[in-house]
């Protein structure tokens, strides 16, 4: 028979449900010889309560003690190269002292996969290999049966697994909306500001898992012994109570922190720890990617140099009367004609909006773009000849005001400009980038009049 599975999604429910010592972690099933997969689950503080959790989380926690963040996103930044997965668990080994960290690193992905059930024998044999090596120092050479001994290293695995595919699969995300950033408007905030905010809208963790050891009730639910009770923690990540507008991408949000490292007491103990190995490997990736670079200049006219961006905007879009209405996939978003334009339009009037008030010696306006994140239904509408004539009419315009404001600098303005951010030159060729919305798009009829790529 199964049992009820009662889901709970909104902040405050979770966080009571997390709170209750009647709802625990599934406890890992069976027992193994020490070396296995199953004596490590059932060895690690992720799958016991009571005080056995009290003991095992206290050993993780005085691991942890040892490591001081900021050299730990130091080290993450440094480094040979590697996939997130093994760079997190390679730095995380390293700094904790640990023998061989890359080969470390390498045997914790088979255990990292198997950890929550199922057999696997590579897995099986990576606990093996990593059991001698993860002794406190003066028991490895031992071989006996210290018990003490073992649990250390358990939890040193536990540890290491813990971290492995949560903070890469924070790092992916992060990768990403860096990527993307200045597109997005998101260049002004700090990476722990972008952490945060990823954390909270899209979780690596997604759902957490309890079962009831007694009877108890939870937002005047009944839950019975036995039953299994279903945190959904992205939802809570969006209860409109807690976080306001909720769906919006908004780092520079303030109060509670999402639900995405759990709550006490068993809040995710490497907290810390994961966001400062991310940023530590975003500032590699950063460091790495010409693409995130300030714009490159050149001597051309950077007034002509958006005038010739909108050309080549306009002559692919005079194609897109033809759209059979099947939106065109690039990178992880789509786009359509409307979306092409939009964006191109917004893109302009946001850097003229920050460029005007860096002149006035005024803040920019705080940036709450949802840029190409959304693909509204106007978006999705057919691009007939009178859309054609009014984003002709609005580029062509947008245009003309960057080109008369930029011929009213001067050279100091323009290469030394007031405010904070790129120069006002470097913006201009930073919005050539523009022309990536309409090249996504493309030819869409043989008669193109396409002038070039500016
Ligand atoms: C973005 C990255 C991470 C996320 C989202 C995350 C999330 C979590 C969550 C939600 C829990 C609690 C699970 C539960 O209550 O059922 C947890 C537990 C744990 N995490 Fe993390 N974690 C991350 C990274 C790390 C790192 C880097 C480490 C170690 C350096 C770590 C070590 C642990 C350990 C040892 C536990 C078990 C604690 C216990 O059972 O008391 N985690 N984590």
């Amino acid at each position: 028979m199964t049992s009820p599975v009662h889901e709970f999604d909104h902040d405050r429910d979770v966080r009571a449900a997390l709170a209750d010592p009647a709802l625990v972690p599934l406890p890992a099933t069976g027992t193994g010889a020490p070396g296995t997969m199953a004596w490590l689950r059932a060895t690690v503080a992720r799958f016991s309560s009571g005080d056995a959790h009290a003991r095992r989380r206290a050993l993780v926690e005085s691991d942890l003690a040892r490591l001081d963040p900021a050299a730990l996103r130091k080290a993450a930044a440094s480094g040979p190269d590697g996939d997130a997965r093994l760079l997190v668990v390679r730095t995380l080994a390293q700094e904790l002292g640990l023998p061989d960290p890359a080969a470390v690193a390498e045997a914790i992905r088979p255990v990292a996969r198997a950890y929550f059930g199922g057999d696997d024998p590579d897995a099986d044999a990576a606990v093996a290999w990593l059991l001698p090596r993860m002794r406190p120092a003066g028991t490895e050479a031992g071989g006996g049966t210290d018990d003490g001994a073992d649990e250390v290293a358990a939890n040193r695995i536990g540890l290491l697994v813990q971290a492995c595919d949560a903070t890469s699969g924070l790092i992916d995300r992060a990768a990403g909306v860096v990527r993307r950033a200045a597109d997005d408007g998101l260049t002004a905030y700090s990476t722990e500001s972008l952490l945060t905010e990823i954390l909270r809208h899209d979780p690596p963790v997604r759902v957490m898992r309890r079962l009831a050891v007694r009877d108890t009730r939870i937002a005047g639910t009944d839950i019975a012994r036995g039953d299994l009770v279903t945190l959904d923690i992205a939802a809570a990540n969006r209860d409109p109570e807690v976080f306001p507008d909720p769906e919006t991408f908004d780092p520079e949000r303030t109060g509670p922190l999402s639900l995405t490292f759990g709550s006490p007491p068993r809040v995710c103990p490497g907290r810390n720890h994961a966001s400062a190995l991310a940023a530590g490997i975003l500032d590699r990736a950063q460091a790495d990617d010409p693409a995130d670079d300030t714009p490159a200049t050149d001597d051309r006219d950077p007034a002509r140099v958006v005038a010739a961006m909108v050309e080549h905007v306009l002559a692919r879009a005079s194609t897109w009367t033809a759209w059979d209405g099947r939106p065109f996939p690039a990178d992880d978003r789509v786009y359509t004609p409307h979306k092409a334009i939009r964006r191109v339009a917004d893109h302009l009037v946001d850097h003229l909006a920050e460029l005007e008030a860096r002149l006035a010696g005024e803040e920019p306006q705080p940036d709450h773009w949802h840029a190409s994140t959304i693909t509204t239904d106007a978006d999705l509408a057919p691009f007939t000849r009178h859309d054609l004539d009014e984003a002709r009419s609005r580029l062509t315009r947008l245009a003309r005001i960057w080109t008369n404001r930029l011929h009213t600098l001067t050279p100091e303005q323009l290469d030394h400009s007031p405010g904070a951010g790129w120069t006002f030159r470097q913006l201009a060729f930073h919005l050539m980038g523009s022309a990536h919305y309409a090249d996504a798009i493309g030819n869409l009829t043989a008669t193109d009049t396409d002038p070039g790529t500016p």
